[in-house]
């Protein structure tokens, strides 16, 4: 009878044990579905303003979890350039169940790829910096792009040109023919921003009455170092005759103020510098006196609308209420141009 009774108990109580265990699972699974999980597809890691907006979307992280009351888990995958890296890297968030995909493409004009196995997977896809063309996006409405009007950063860029030129064209107009001698640092040809920004910024300082002449153009891949060399190259082609150096952003000007130093032609003594962008390195150029400006592109904000997409979305919500500036599928956050008289109020933007 005593023995009975033992067994009874030790059976009672690995049931209770499993009991208990099962319930732990239970918890733990709860647990999880209470967090949101997001994963980002990068193009390149190594890409200056990319990785400042990871690192704004790493610091947006913080307030959403305190907002929402519950852990957001942001996954960045490097596709190190590859577009089938970065196919694999979705494949890898849709089958681990990810709430919503965040994606800066390698190809921009290869996205359909991808919107469909999202579309299929049920799980909401927000592209982001390299846009990808209409008809892909027409294909799933949970389908979003966050990015900016490149019409807007050249026009900006332009503008910058003009109004320095207007107040010291003898300065800037080195040889005294009243035209402005320039050189053209270009992104990726594939970019959506890179035309467009060559083309607006030419554009608003011929509408500005300002007669131009291009020495040279040339794509330095948005890139420091292959614009270093264009420019060295130019340097020794054109020397003095550079009046203007019209970068497509701030790390191709970076490139070009350092091949301008090591030939003594920096700051003062040589053609005046313009990016887009506003990273950090520009806006201490432009602080040093070595770059006359830049235009935002504001990371921070647009890693605050990619992650309001993304995690209103995850949670059955229209994005919209989130994110009031979101239009029909499409987010464009608006530029600043940005130069020695309001430099400060950026550099403390990008630091709050
Ligand atoms: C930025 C560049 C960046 C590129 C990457 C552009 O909008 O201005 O600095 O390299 O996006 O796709
Ligand atoms: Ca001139």
């Amino acid at each position: 009878m005593k023995k009975m009774k033992s067994r009874i108990a030790s059976i009672c109580l690995a049931l209770c044990l499993a009991a208990l265990m099962a319930g732990c699972a239970g918890v733990e699974k709860k647990e999880e579905k209470t967090g949101i999980k997001i994963g980002v597809a990068i193009y390149r890691g190594d890409d200056a303003f990319i990785s400042s907006l990871c690192a704004s979307l790493e610091n947006a992280v913080k307030d959403k979890e305190e907002k929402l009351g519950k852990k957001v888990v942001v996954n960045i995958a490097d596709a190190k350039n590859s577009q089938s890296s970065q196919n694999d890297q979705v494949d890898d968030f849709i089958s681990k169940g990810y709430d919503a995909i965040c994606v800066n493409m390698v190809d921009r004009t290869v996205a359909a790829v991808i919107v469909d196995k999202a579309k299929e997977a049920g799980i909401p896809i927000i592209f982001f910096n390299r846009e990808p063309v209409e008809e892909d996006m027409a294909i799933w409405d949970q389908t979003y792009y966050v990015g900016t009007d490149a019409r807007e950063a050249g026009k900006l860029e332009g503008q910058i040109v003009a109004d320095a030129w207007k107040s010291q064209e003898s300065r800037i107009d080195k040889n005294g023919d009243g035209k402005l001698q320039y050189v053209m640092l270009e992104g990726e040809q594939v970019h959506q921003d890179s035309l467009i920004r060559t083309e607006y910024s030419v554009k608003t300082i011929l509408n500005e009455g300002i007669v131009t002449e291009k020495l040279a153009s040339g794509t330095g891949n948005w890139m420091r170092s292959p614009a270093y060399e264009l420019m060295q190259e130019w340097i020794g082609q054109y020397g003095s005759e550079i009046e203007v150096v019209l970068s497509n952003n701030d790390e191709m000007a970076m490139g070009a103020i350092e091949a301008l130093e090591e030939n003594g032609m920096s700051g003062g003594n040589g053609p005046i510098v313009v990016g887009i962008d506003g990273t950090e390195d520009g806006l201490e150029k432009i602080i040093k006196g070595e770059m006359a400006g830049t235009v935002m592109n504001d990371a921070r904000g647009q890693a605050e609308s990619i992650l309001g997409i993304a995690c209103a979305c995850a949670e059955g919500e229209d994005p919209k209420q989130e994110v009031p500036e979101l239009k029909g599928q499409y987010v464009r956050v608006p530029h600043a141009p940005v130069t020695a008289d309001n430099v400060q109020e950026f550099i403390d933007y990008k630091n709050k």
